[in-house]
């Protein structure tokens, strides 16, 4: 038995090796758990499931490069950025707005809303988002020979819209006239751009179900579109704790697992480490718990261990 009395005190650089040791074994254990994450799940407060994707490679390949997460999440079209206001995973759709379209309270400069063809086939806007045409000409196709895309929308009339919103009153006092006006679908929209419609502005209204007899100072201006999941075996993938994804290049789909797997339907038992706390963040939390309630202790045992270990090679 070694009498510690005896030894010199002990000199600074073993412990602070040792520190550097167990600082590099805390780093490299922290590391693994951000690296694994494939696919960011969330863009400021709206979650990013499947069938969407921020990163390339993650949800489904029909919906590649359709959001952008900058500053807030954006909804990407030919016609420009829109920012999503929310996304109902249950009922599958996704609420937009067109900051630069006219609203009863606001008149802007006309622009088309565009879409893609897959865009237009996947996720185009719901039954019950309906486009109004405003300030139309009397030449408009809409008046005439496409009239029948015009229709009754729960007996709201253009003279309503123009006499109580603010933004439209102007069309009704320039001319002391009421310019035509045209309740529609997204199909007319897409099939004619705004001049071929010959309408000088338009706006849009969502969830329109039941606003008989509710004037348009209260209805939500926006677009809601309809989105349809694709059906491509994604559940197994979910159920073995993967995410589903696609391979970039081939948009073959992939169940992602961790960062060092990938499989084309389930990942194997044993390859999900990391999907753990992708689809479930309080384990991060308990995690992070876990290693501040363990090392305090633990540090000062192993310290107190190998300090004695330190002393006896001294000695
Ligand atoms: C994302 O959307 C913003 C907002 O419109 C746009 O300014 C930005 O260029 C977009 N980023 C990418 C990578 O497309
Ligand atoms: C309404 O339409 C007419 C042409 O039909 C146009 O001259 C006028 O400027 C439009 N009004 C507004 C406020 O844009
Ligand atoms: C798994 O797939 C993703 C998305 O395509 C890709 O970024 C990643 O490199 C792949 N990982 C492996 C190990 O193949």
């Amino acid at each position: 038995m070694v009498d510690v009395q005896f030894c010199r005190p002990l000199p600074p650089a073993p412990f602070t090796i040792f520190k550097l040791l167990m600082l590099t074994l805390l780093v490299l254990q922290a590391i693994p758990t951000h690296t694994l994450s494939p696919c960011k799940t969330s863009c400021g407060s709206i979650p990013i499931n499947y069938p969407f994707g921020l990163e390339d490679g993650c949800g489904a390949p029909q919906f590649r490069h359709m959001l952008n997460c900058s500053t807030d999440l954006f909804f990407q079209t030919p016609s420009g950025s829109y920012k999503v206001q929310s996304i109902d995973y249950e009922k599958k759709s996704m609420v937009i707005y067109d900051p630069s379209m006219s609203t009863c309270s606001i008149l802007q400069p006309h622009h088309d809303f565009e879409m893609t063809d897959i865009q237009s086939a996947i996720i185009p806007p719901s039954q019950d988002t309906v486009f109004v045409l405003l300030n139309c000409s009397i030449d408009s196709p809409v008046l005439n020979h496409y009239k029948y895309l015009c229709f009754n929308f729960a007996g709201h009339t253009c003279d309503e819209l123009y006499g109580s919103c603010n933004a439209f009153r102007v069309f009704h006092l320039l001319t002391n006239s009421s310019p035509p006006c045209c309740f529609t679908s997204y199909n007319t929209v897409k099939f004619m751009s705004m001049n071929i419609l010959d309408c000088t502005h338009y706006t849009s209204v969502l969830n329109t179900e039941n606003l008989k007899g509710v004037g348009p100072l209260d209805w939500v201006y926006g677009i809601k579109l309809s989105f349809s999941v694709p059906d491509t075996g994604c559940e197994s993938c979910k159920k073995s704790g993967g995410t589903c994804g696609f391979d970039t290049d081939t948009e073959g789909l992939l169940c992602l697992c961790s960062s060092f797997a990938n499989a084309t339907r389930e990942c194997a038992a044993g390859s999900i480490i990391s999907k753990g706390y992708n689809n479930a963040p309080w384990t991060h939390y308990l995690l992070v718990l876990l290693v501040a309630a363990y090392f305090p202790t633990s540090w000062r045992l192993v310290l107190t261990e190998l300090s004695l270990i330190v002393f006896h090679s001294f000695c």
